[in-house]
């Protein structure tokens, strides 16, 4: 344990699985007072608490709700560091077979969801405090099945240079992870041949969330976490 952010709230949206949880329980290690939010966040009360322990506050809220949002951020109150690690239900399909109604959920998840979340935020986040997106490999690098996770990644990492800009002084960054554990064994195999040789675990995506809260000076930028995936 250290006291990094001692005596700082830190709000994970997202937080109640995956990367979110991860990060909930590296800031929860540098001293926060950690909320983690997500729709099941309170009836998963169990696996999270044995995961990061039970000092954690939990609200349940769906980011595509904006009186959910408002009610968050109400049970949250003022904050240091806002984190969004919302996954949107897609699988991966070729561009004709994806219906397109479940295109617009899954950006209604999680570009909109980002978009009206920090929209509602700006009054409860400390001047001195942050924003941290997260897109995804998909935005930068092309694979076939995964257009629709492409221009959502894509939009969300040009929504954090805009707000870079417009929110300052408050810090707005954003986090593309690449392909992070679990995964299958194709998948696994597959990340053989990047320059690292392996998949990205959670803690490792985690620590550059916790990085970014961390370095003052540090706004408008895209942390990629992904071995070297994005360069064969
Ligand atoms: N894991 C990877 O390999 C990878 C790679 C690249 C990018 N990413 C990105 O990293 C982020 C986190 O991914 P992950 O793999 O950690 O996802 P995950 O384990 O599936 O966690 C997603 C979180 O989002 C919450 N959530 C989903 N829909 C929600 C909604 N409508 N309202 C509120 N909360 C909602 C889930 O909880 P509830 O079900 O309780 O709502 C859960 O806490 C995502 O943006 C993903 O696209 C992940």
């Amino acid at each position: 344990m250290n006291n990094t952010f001692y005596g700082k709230k830190i709000l994970i949206a997202g937080g109640s699985s995956g990367i979110g949880l991860a990060v909930a329980k590296q800031a929860q290690t540098n001293g926060a007072c950690v909320v983690v939010a997500s729709r099941n966040a309170e009836a998963n009360a169990g696996v999270i608490f044995k995961t990061i322990g039970e000092s954690i506050e939990l609200h349940s809220f769906d980011i595509t709700i904006q009186s959910d949002r408002r009610r968050l951020l109400e049970f949250a109150g003022c904050i240091d560091h806002l984190v969004i690690t919302v996954r949107p239900d897609m699988k991966s399909l070729l561009f004709q077979e994806v219906e397109i109604t479940r295109a617009i959920s899954a950006f209604n998840t999680k570009f909109w969801g980002q978009y009206g979340l920090i929209q509602q935020a700006q009054h409860f986040i400390n001047d001195n405090g942050s924003i941290i997106l997260t897109s995804g490999i998909a935005g930068e690098k092309i694979y076939k099945g995964f257009s629709t996770m492409a221009i959502i990644n894509s939009a969300t990492e040009t929504l954090c240079m805009s707000l870079a800009v417009e929110l300052a002084p408050l810090r707005v960054n954003v986090v593309s992870p690449g392909f992070v554990e679990p995964k299958p064994k194709e998948i696994r195999e597959y990340a053989c041949q990047f320059p690292l040789r392996k998949l990205a675990s959670l803690d490792d995506v985690a620590k550059a969330y916790i990085d970014i809260m961390a370095s003052p000076y540090q706004t408008g930028t895209i942390t990629v976490i992904d071995g070297g995936a994005r360069l064969i």
